[in-house]
């Protein structure tokens, strides 16, 4: 596997690869990688084309009352992960190549990054996207794979890369899981052993209301429900919602592309987690 560290090895491997295999795939990851990271390079892997993985914990997504300096960092365990996996290069760019001191351009958005995430963390959805714009620049990949338990987040990238008319396909990947479902995260490793036995309450939760949702009932009792049963059990949850999947609008019951989307903090670790309700 490669690796390249300045902007000028990266564009040298990236046309090499180009040339080798004739299609780029790009994992943006911000490291601390766990089995969900490798099923995204994986498919990469899989689609054929030389799959490029960016490690880069990105300053413009946490707000100031966010930990940044707390966010897990294992740069020799995320190499050997990515080549264990089949990644051709690794791209670890420093916060000077990815924000120059004089740079006047961020990307604003509204739509699917409006409410949920976007309440919940001001400014969030903004420094996420101007990264992946930027590392879609840099690595310029025929697709870029993110997965499915950032819901949010990617209909966000999605409706970016239609809105700016980018070059490039993003392709989704199902969350990974826990044998007891919990939804993989590089910040479970926060949680404490009582938390991490209660943490899979969250998507236990999440199947219920799915199920209690099914045959067209009003959403606004199983929703209130699932908050109060979830407040019981320890969580402080911020939303429990139903909404139409791409736009992240609420909805009152059921329909076509209806998804239940979740944030809830256990102790300090706010977790994540979302399906689709049919
Ligand atoms: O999902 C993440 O790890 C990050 O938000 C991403 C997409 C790598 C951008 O920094």
């Amino acid at each position: 596997m490669l690796i390249a560290r300045t902007l000028s090895d990266l564009r040298s491997a990236c046309t090499a690869l180009r040339a080798e295999h004739g299609s780029l795939a790009l994992v943006p990851t911000m490291g601390a990688l766990h089995a969900g990271h490798r099923a995204l390079v994986e498919s990469a892997v899989a689609s054929g084309a030389a799959t490029v993985a960016s490690i880069f914990v990105n300053p413009l997504q946490f707000s100031p009352t966010e930990d940044l300096s707390r966010y897990p960092r294992d740069e020799a365990g995320d190499l050997a992960a990515l080549q264990a996996s089949g990644c051709a290069l690794a791209w670890l760019p420093d916060v000077a190549t990815m924000y120059p001191a004089d740079e006047a351009t961020t990307i604003s958005l509204t739509g699917p990054a409006e409410r949920w995430e976007g309440d919940a963390r001001p400014g969030h959805f903004r420094g996420v996207a101007t990264v992946c714009a930027k590392l879609f620049g840099q690595v310029r990949p025929d697709r870029a794979y993110f997965g499915e338990k950032d819901w949010q987040q990617l209909q966000v990238i999605r409706r970016m890369v239609t809105d700016l008319l980018l070059p490039l396909d993003i392709v989704p990947i199902e969350t990974v899981r826990e044998d007891d479902g919990l939804a993989m995260s590089s910040r479970n490793r926060f949680l404490t052993e009582a938390e991490r036995a209660v943490a899979p309450v969250l998507n236990r939760t999440l199947r219920a209301t799915a199920a209690r949702l099914a045959d067209g009932a009003d959403a606004d009792l199983p929703l209130l429900d699932a908050v109060r049963s979830l407040g019981e059990q320890g969580f402080d949850v911020d939303y429990f919602a139903l909404v139409e999947g791409p736009s992240l609008a609420p909805i009152p019951r059921l329909s076509a592309n209806a998804r239940l989307i979740t944030a809830a903090r256990l102790g300090t670790v706010r977790l994540l987690d979302n399906i689709a309700a049919r």
